[in-house]
């Protein structure tokens, strides 16, 4: 638990950020080359700022081999080439600030790639100060008991004689950053306070502050809950929140606006463990997946569940609510949540998805107690182009990383390279969605996209800390009706995803109400003691009234 919880809040500006998430080599090209780039980025910004987005994560920009998309860093301190310079970058963070925007980075303290300098060094036969920074087993061939863990040990890479843990995949050994209860029958499970363990954690924060100074303001943690290991679960839980606690109370002494994002998928957690922001996505979450996708995505991701969002309407919400609000209650004001609309590692919220249905889902993700987060391209509803070959350690994940489609030109604005040598290639549909196109559409997902913002942006009851409370009772599960509150002002939200019509029925409005988004026909009398909602087929509404 934090020493220093009563003190643990989140930097004011995150609470009513908006971010946006972008897979750099898929995003724009500037010189040619058929790769996304930050140059190319730079130029795009007008459109990120449009949207009403002020901030970004880039997926990770560093020097790596790209065997799994950049997150096997082989040099934390250098832009990949093919994504420019540091003067790029420095460019980048200077056009995001005199626009009042801010820019969060990929961090992969985790692993490295296994052509990184300290790893080349730690698997040398002579002992030397690189030796111990990766869990390594004490030999090649150990006997019975001699290396006891659930992980993949890596046999046979490395001149010295032991096996090093992978993170994810078997390129990217695990740096050493301890165990909270070493075995003592395992002596290779180094201590928490041990010099080669402590070096490894000062090594990471130094990368930290490297890029805290050139102007970054925050990071989205990589496999954040991957660092410390354990044997006993309590253990291990006590020993990441203490961990990263400390990195927090280090890092804001001096940077004391920096956002702290975790990929951990447990809200509750990894806000208890000092991250100011968790998303509720995959791993952990089953039930946002459930909100997300289901039987539209079954060929890609291959769950039985059901989206509530699939027009045949056999999903439900409940198991979502309720964790949200678990985690909601968790986390109080020390943190906040968000449901993106996707990543770079999951299908396409797009997959058998019209724009209506993906206009009411997103209605739903944009008016939640969370901070909005959205993946590039599904402002237009980019299609996922899976079944791809793999690109880059992609696999089923490549379909979902494709190039952004900007207009209706040849090269849809991304590049002028010959198609051969794109990234990935363009969905080859002649009606696939274009930015120019759904700008001049008012009726568009862009649009869409657009006005939800703004309407967060003037009612901070819809935003991150306006309460939430469903009104929809679980046994109607369509439409969901649900009120935002922030002193007296309300908002009603009413989301009805299924093909056919529906009624739904909820409390009174007490008072005057006025529709600011959407439409739907509310009938009420002043001596109903409940109100009852008439939503067509995939219609939203969102009203606004004062207590
Ligand atoms: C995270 C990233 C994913 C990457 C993995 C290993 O889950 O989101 O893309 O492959 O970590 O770094």
């Amino acid at each position: 638990m934090s020493t220093d919880q009563s003190r643990q809040c989140p930097p004011q500006w995150l609470e009513s950020a908006a971010i946006y998430q972008i897979f750099v080599a898929s995003f724009q090209d500037s010189n040619g080359d058929g790769c996304g780039d930050l140059a190319g980025l730079t130029a795009r910004l007008a459109h990120i700022a449009d949207l009403g987005f002020d901030t970004l994560w880039l997926c990770p920009i560093y020097d790596s081999p790209f065997r799994d998309a950049g997150y096997d860093v082989r040099d934390h301190k250098r832009i990949a080439p093919r994504y420019g310079t540091l003067a790029d970058f420095d460019r980048l963070v200077a056009a995001l600030h005199a626009r009042q925007m801010r820019l969060i980075m990929d961090l992969v303290p985790g692993h490295t790639s296994d052509e990184h300098p300290w790893f080349i060094e730690s698997r040398r036969h002579a002992a030397n100060p690189y030796t111990e920074r990766y869990i390594w087993s004490p030999t090649t061939f150990c006997g019975p008991g001699e290396c006891e863990y659930p992980g993949s040990f890596i046999r046979g890479a490395a001149e010295r004689d032991g096996n090093y843990l992978s993170n994810f995949f078997y390129f990217q050994p695990a740096l050493n950053y301890g165990f909270a209860d070493p075995d003592p029958r395992q002596p290779w499970q180094l201590p928490l306070d041990h010099p080669a363990v402590l070096a490894t954690r000062q090594e990471m924060l130094s990368i930290m502050r490297f890029w805290l100074d050139r102007g970054v303001d925050g990071f989205r943690v990589d496999m954040a809950p991957s660092l410390i290991r354990a044997n006993d679960p309590q253990a291990l839980k006590a020993a990441r929140c203490r961990f990263w606690t400390k990195v927090r109370e280090e890092l804001r002494r001096d940077y004391p606006d920096i956002a702290l994002i975790a990929e951990w998928s447990h809200p509750g957690e990894a806000i208890e463990s000092g991250f100011d922001l968790d998303f509720m996505i995959h791993f952990n979450q089953a039930s946002a997946m459930k909100v997300m996708r289901g039987e539209n995505c079954r060929t890609i991701v291959n769950l039985n569940d059901v989206s509530y969002f699939d027009a045949a309407g056999r999903g439900e919400l409940q198991t979502f609510f309720s964790e949200m609000q678990a985690h909601l209650a968790r986390i109080g004001n020390r943190g906040l949540l968000s449901v993106p609309t996707g990543n770079h590692d999951l299908p396409r919220y797009s997959v058998n998805r019209d724009e209506a249905e993906i206009k009411c889902l997103l209605t739903f993700l944009f008016t939640l107690p969370a901070v909005p987060t959205l993946y590039y391209g599904d402002e237009i509803g980019l299609r996922d182009l899976s079944p791809l070959p793999s690109k880059e350690g992609g696999y089923r994940r490549t379909g979902a990383r494709t190039p952004m489609q900007w207009d209706d030109t040849e090269g849809a604005g991304f590049s002028t390279a010959p198609a051969a040598d794109w990234y990935l290639p363009l969905d080859p549909d002649s009606q696939r969605p274009t930015v120019a196109r759904q700008l001049r559409q008012d009726d568009s997902v862009l649009q869409h996209v657009k006005r939800l913002l703004k309407l967060r942006r003037e009612w901070p009851a819809l935003g991150a800390r306006g309460l939430f409370r469903q009104l929809n009772s679980p046994d109607q599960p369509y439409p969901v009706i649900y009120e935002r509150q922030m002193g007296r002002t309300c908002l009603r939200v009413a989301i009805n995803p299924l093909a056919q019509p529906v009624v739904g029925t909820c409390d009174p409005f007490l008072a005057d109400y006025a529709c600011v988004a959407g439409e739907a026909v509310v009938k009420q009398s002043r001596r109903d003691s409940r109100a009852t909602i008439h939503l067509a087929g995939r219609q939203y509404a969102v009203w606004t009234y004062a207590y």
